[in-house]
């Protein structure tokens, strides 16, 4: 029987599930918590949340540990580099929630288009006066270009949403798809990410944070938009610069952003925050119940596969 350390609090039969043959210590306040400081010595497996911060630091005092099981797909939290040299698998959490992430991407699109969050707002706050033909006019979505920055799977299935709305899909990345996949999504390689914001009416972000994609999005790069354009970002926050994206929503050259990730959750840079152009969600790309239980699920079977000396059920971390 194991220590594992699983933190925060889980949806579904997860914790139950590695209880069943394992010593669990659980904690809300994750990896920095008393109770992680009183197992840390013995514990061998970590489920951690994209809120715990796995760096050298951590990894010092778990002698122990054999693997970091992130309930997410997202492994920036990880200092993956660390974690090799002292011997310890991470996993992550692919495939479950590309479905759910790419319906909240393509939910923002709508609602940043559309201004349907603005509108909800004024509706509240008792402005709606009444139907009249220029009254909250908004971008339109339908047979617009729709650019992909990241052509992974979530991008991949945000990229067949837009194929519904009629949506020409441009993408770019470090590496061209496979002539087939490409077919499949009628979706047209674009090498340089500048060439594909002169084209992208909508422009929706899914690569993995990086030093190289941090502030990907910065001032020159969003003034480098197409006018009256807009942004969605369900990927992570640093890759855009808040306050550079704020000035491009108050002066051009974007109509709308939504977003449901930020430079410093939970908080939001206050000039976001006043722009009525910019839809802001709380992180819940994946944040459907079956999705979320079969990231916990993921996460729960990849401990206990590790932990009898076999392969992760499933991964996509690639190990530097
Ligand atoms: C992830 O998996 O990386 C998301 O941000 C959490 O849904």
């Amino acid at each position: 029987m194991a220590t594992v350390f699983v933190s925060g609090t889980l949806p579904g039969d997860a914790v139950a599930t590695l209880a069943a043959s394992h010593r669990v210590v659980q904690d809300e306040a994750g990896v920095r918590s008393a109770a992680f400081a009183s197992c840390r010595a013995d514990v061998e497996a970590v489920v951690a949340l994209l809120t715990d911060r796995i760096d050298a630091a951590f990894l010092e005092g778990s002698p122990r540990l054999r693997i970091v099981a992130n309930v997410a797909v997202g492994v920036d939290n990880v200092d993956l580099a660390a974690c090799k040299s002292r011997g310890v698998l991470v996993t992550n959490t692919p495939d479950v929630l590309t479905d759910a992430t790419a319906d909240l991407a393509f939910g923002l699109v709508l609602a940043a288009a559309r201004r349907i969050a603005e509108g909800d707002r004024l509706v509240r706050a008792g402005g709606f006066t009444g139907w009249t033909p220029t009254f909250m006019l908004g971008t339109r979505v339908h047979g617009a270009t729709l650019g992909i920055v990241g052509m992974g799977r979530i991008g991949r299935a945000v990229a067949r949403r837009g194929r519904g709305f009629a949506m020409p899909v441009v993408y770019t990345q470090r590496e061209r798809l496979r002539e087939d996949l490409e077919a499949e999504l009628s979706a047209t390689f674009i090498a340089s990410l500048d060439d594909l914001l002169a084209r992208a009416d909508v422009v929706s972000i899914h690569c993995p944070l990086t030093p190289a994609t941090t502030h990907l999005f910065d001032g020159p790069r969003l003034a480098r938009m197409r006018p009256g354009s807009i942004l969605v970002n369900t990927a992570r926050g640093p890759i855009v610069d808040e306050a550079a994206l704020a000035h491009a929503l108050t002066h051009g050259p974007l109509a709308a952003a939504g977003l449901d990730v930020f430079e410093a959750e939970p908080a939001v840079h206050p000039a976001l925050v006043t722009c009525p152009n910019a839809v802001l969600a709380p992180h819940i790309g994946s944040a459907d119940r079956p999705t979320r239980e079969a990231m916990a699920s993921l996460a729960a079977s990849n401990v206990l596969a590790v932990l009898a000396g076999h392969p992760p059920v499933l991964s996509s971390v690639d190990r530097p």
